[in-house]
């Protein structure tokens, strides 16, 4: 058991639906086997238990680990591909590099550039797009598996359009999924994702196998693109006798409360009505979506058609692994939408990147926040001393001033300690808290 002493942020309740920011300032949580058994005030928990060993985290600021709903693992060494579209990146970024996968040991050693990306930025959970190749997919699962992050994911399938490397067959791409899944879908705390590329390379039998393997692996999940860029909206409509993007999954039972679908930028009214209706949750992903001049997301139109959203990094195409950055950029593509957008504040953003994500991801009993009874999933936010955001928080106004602050200006850098089911997996750049 440890009793860990911190300042402590959180989201229990939706901010869109009226909740508050939960702040605690000098907040006791007792740890057992990874689980939080009780939580209060310091000094009342260290007088009801007086001999557990202390971690004193006060300086700085605790939060739930962070959730990435959306990130591609073989693009953590292409980041910062910008001045393209969506179709011309993946043709001359993303593709090139994801063929090189084909290499096990090649893959090997981008799954580790890929956790520990996702460590260094506070990512304790994770649904991945995985890649084409099942010995490539089999890396990322023994990688996730080593750092004990919680990780949904598995092979990517496409049979058309894509360069020959990555195309596969239905018949084939249900037989891999299934040896992928049976190996380690509930393993620890791994998961199966059934992740079709997007529809623009998928057919139609393609996408009836997906439906099978999400049938025949329970639990499992199920993972795409939709309504991204508008020529590929238009090139989906061709190709599917002009049917609404949203449909080409809807149609083989592929959207469930079990599905996330990224980005989501140009839905039709009628499209977030099947969302909502499906229990389907949406990655929005912001810097990507900047990056690739996208669009700008209409998070409006969802949260009041009821679709579930949370956010995603996007790596590559989005620009790193913080989910800091992805909450503020976005904060700023509501506020350049002007009146159609949703103006956002710092609460919104701690949801969307912890509890929104524990939810769409079905975790949300487990993670996501810092209550009894989930598990100790935690960040710790440190930055050095005399930094702006070190200074920020030493001059902020209120926790929700401080936590603007931390969305602002926070940084990989910034993450002193991550936590994943009471294990601590990663202690920052520049001390660890033990030491102090
Ligand atoms: N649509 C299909 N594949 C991709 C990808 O790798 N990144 C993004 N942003 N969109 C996609
Ligand atoms: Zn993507």
């Amino acid at each position: 058991m440890t009793l860990f002493r911190a300042s402590v942020l959180d989201t229990p309740a939706n901010p869109f639906t009226g909740g508050r920011l939960r702040s605690d300032d000098d907040c006791g949580l007792l740890v057992e086997q990874g689980v939080i058994t009780a939580r209060g005030p310091f000094e009342t928990l260290r007088s009801t238990h007086p001999d557990e060993p202390v971690l004193n985290l006060r300086e700085g600021i605790l939060l739930p680990g962070m959730v990435d709903t959306h990130v591609h693992f073989p693009q953590v060494r292409i980041i910062g591909g910008l001045g393209l579209p969506l179709l011309d990146w993946l043709d001359q970024c993303a593709l090139p590099e994801e063929m090189r996968l084909a290499d096990v040991d090649h893959a090997r050693g981008v799954a580790h550039d890929f956790v520990s990306g996702l460590v260094d930025a506070g990512t304790t959970t994770a649904l991945v797009f995985g890649a084409h190749f099942a010995g490539a997919v089999d890396t990322m699962f023994e990688a996730a598996d080593q750092w004990g992050l919680r990780v949904t994911t598995g092979l990517v399938t496409s049979d058309r359009l894509l360069p020959e490397p990555l195309l596969t067959t239905p018949e084939r791409a249900r037989a891999e999924s299934r040896e992928l899944a049976d190996r380690w879908h509930g393993k620890g705390r791994l998961r199966y994702a059934v992740t079709p590329r997007f529809s623009l390379s998928a057919s139609d039998a393609l996408l009836e196998s997906c439906a099978q393997t999400v049938a025949e692996v329970p639990g499992a999940f199920f993972t795409s693109h939709v309504n991204e860029n508008v020529h590929e909206i238009r090139e989906v409509a061709s190709l599917f006798d002009g049917a609404a993007y949203v449909d080409t999954y809807d149609r083989h039972g592929l959207l469930t409360p079990r599905s996330v679908l990224a980005h989501d930028v140009h839905p039709t009214d009628r499209e977030l009505a099947t969302l909502a209706g499906r229990g389907t949750a949406v990655a929005h992903c912001p810097t990507s979506n900047a990056a690739l001049g996208s669009g700008l997301f209409p998070l409006r139109r969802h949260v009041e058609a009821g679709v579930r959203v949370a956010l995603g990094s996007d790596v590559g195409a989005g620009t790193g692994f913080s989910l800091f950055k992805e909450g503020l950029q976005a904060y700023f593509a509501q506020q350049l939408l002007g009146e159609q957008g949703l103006p956002l504040t710092s609460a919104h953003l701690l949801w969307l990147s912890t509890a929104a994500g524990a939810d769409a991801l079905g975790l949300a009993d487990e993670v996501g926040v810092l209550s009894v009874g989930r598990q100790f999933d935690a960040i710790w936010v440190l930055p050095e001393p005399g930094d702006p955001l070190a200074v920020g928080l030493a001059n902020a106004a209120s926790a929700n001033d401080a936590l603007s602050k931390v969305f602002a200006l926070g940084t990989t850098s910034d993450v002193g300690g991550v936590w994943v089911g009471g294990d601590q997996i990663a202690a920052g750049r520049w001390r660890r808290p033990r030491d102090r």
